[in-house]
């Protein structure tokens, strides 16, 4: 063996931390980079005081998600003070949208690498320690990291997320996802089933498939059949009904019924649909560049009431957006109480550079009317989630066991395959177990039961 042609092991046992903010995509990606980081030798840490090298994965989704990146970054040049070897990598969506702004102006940042980068992070280590500042933020076309098995940073052993495709072609006017992340693309799907599978055997009970718009998943070897999104969730599904299969998020526009009857058809695939509405105004929607109405939101939301009466649908909202009347802000609370949702993240508009409403509308509600819509926004579905909750008192539901509660070690948690919720006594249940549990009380944010 000519040992000369062997590569030096680069960590050679160096401690990596990585801080992952943003969506579940970013999570997904954090532990695809502590994969290729092991690979090289480096050995994951949780605690960022022994970390060699500090990665954050940032978000650029809205304006105070990255004033809150800028904000981490000053406080880690206090390790930087404590560790002059420190390497500070900022990874992620703000990295591709920054670029070396991010290494002038924090004075601490070493690397920056984009969402289609990270196999080139070792060799940017390695020129660190030649002195020389790397940064690498090209899209890729291709990249989807299809080869490269994830190591799970959740320790809970219970729920993993898996991707299955990245980028965004849908060009939402407010939204600077595809500017970060570039052009859709899927993953191969055999690998996807075979990281489902693996995950199953090693005693994972839940699975999420993850892109930014999952109906749109379509993959297509030479002259073979195209795959889309029904026949992969249809095919992860069948890998046990002992597993649970949860998608994350469905575009309106592409929600199909096919989707839905393949959900009748296996009991295993939760009964929960994100399906962010974003607004309740058909003149919002057209401005933002949704491809849908409010008339074709609704006769969504009717076919999931249809096929899966015990469906919960929850949404995205955003108040304020560019040119937004008070008309069109009642449309949106008019929506959120004909659909009833379960639940729903809320936000202010927020202006991104470069992106359509940025270059050519005006983001003209006050600061102050966005807030007032915005609270009124958050009260309601404050309302709505209560009223749910209340109407699953006296029901019986499975529920997959995550932990044990943070208020109470005599109680566990764990989630109904309508993705709320539920504690109850802990008796000799384990995490990862399966109980059946009659809910007896509620809040708004959480029920309470009893298990059977
Ligand atoms: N791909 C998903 C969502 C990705 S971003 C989808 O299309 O539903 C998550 C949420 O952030 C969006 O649904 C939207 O509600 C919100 N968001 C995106 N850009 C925003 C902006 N510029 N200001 C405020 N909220 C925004
Ligand atoms: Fe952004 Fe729209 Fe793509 Fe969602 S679908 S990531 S909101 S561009
Ligand atoms: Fe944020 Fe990028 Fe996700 S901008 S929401 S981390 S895709």
């Amino acid at each position: 063996m000519d040992f000369k042609t062997i590569r030096p092991i680069l960590g050679n046992g160096k401690k990596l931390h990585i801080e992952t903010y943003g969506c579940q995509m970013n999570s997904g990606d954090s532990e695809i980079v502590v994969s290729i980081m092991q690979k090289e030798g480096f050995f994951y840490t949780n605690k960022i005081e022994e970390a060699d090298i500090i990665l954050i994965n940032t978000c650029s989704i809205r304006d105070n998600a990255e004033k809150r990146i800028w904000g981490r970054l000053k406080e880690f040049s206090k390790y930087k003070k404590l560790n002059r070897k420190l390497i500070v990598g900022v990874i992620g969506c703000m990295a591709k949208r920054l670029n070396e702004e991010l290494i002038e102006k924090s004075k601490i940042v070493d690397i920056v690498v984009g969402p289609d980068s990270y196999r080139d992070l070792p060799d940017l280590v390695r020129s660190i320690r030649k002195g020389v500042k790397g940064v690498s933020v090209l899209l890729s076309q291709e990249e989807t990291y299809a080869d490269i098995s994830p190591v799970r940073l959740d320790k809970s052993g219970v729920s993993a997320f898996i991707a299955i495709m990245r980028g965004c072609n849908n060009m939402c006017s407010y939204c600077v996802v595809p500017y970060t992340r570039g052009i859709e693309r899927s993953r191969n799907p055999q690998t996807i089933i075979n990281e489902a599978k693996d995950l199953f055997e090693s005693g994972y009970k839940e699975v999420t498939l993850l892109g930014q718009n999952v109906n749109s998943y379509g993959w297509s070897e030479g002259e073979g059949d195209k795959i889309g999104f029904p026949d992969l969730l249809r095919q992860v599904a069948a890998i046990s009904p002992q597993l649970r299969v949860r998608f994350s998020t469905s575009h309106p526009k592409d929600l199909s019924d096919e989707v839905l009857e393949i959900m009748v058809a296996m009991p295993n695939i939760c009964r929960a649909i994100h399906l962010p509405a974003q607004s309740g105004s058909s003149r919002m929607l057209e401005l933002m560049n949704r491809k849908y109405s409010r008339e074709w939101y609704l006769d969504r939301m009717y076919s999931i009431r249809k096929h899966l009466p015990d469906c919960s649908i929850t949404t995205d909202v955003i108040a304020g957006f560019c040119g937004e009347t008070e008309e069109d802000h009642k449309e949106t609370i008019s929506l959120m109480n004909e659909v009833g949702y379960d639940f729903a993240y809320m936000y202010k508009y927020s202006e991104r550079p470069n992106t359509k409403a940025q270059r050519t509308m005006i983001d003209d509600v006050p600061e102050e009317v966005k807030t007032a819509r915005l609270t009124e926004i958050i009260d309601l579905q404050q309302k709505l989630s209560l009223e749910s909750n209340k109407l699953d008192i006296g029901k019986c539901f499975e529920v997959l066991v995550e932990g044990v509660s943070k208020r109470s070690d005599t109680k566990l948690y764990g989630r109904t395959s309508q993705n709320k919720v539920l504690i109850f006594d802990r008796k000799d249940y384990k995490i990862g177990d399966y109980v059946m549990v009659n809910v007896t009380e509620c809040s708004s944010a959480t029920l309470k039961g009893e298990s059977i």
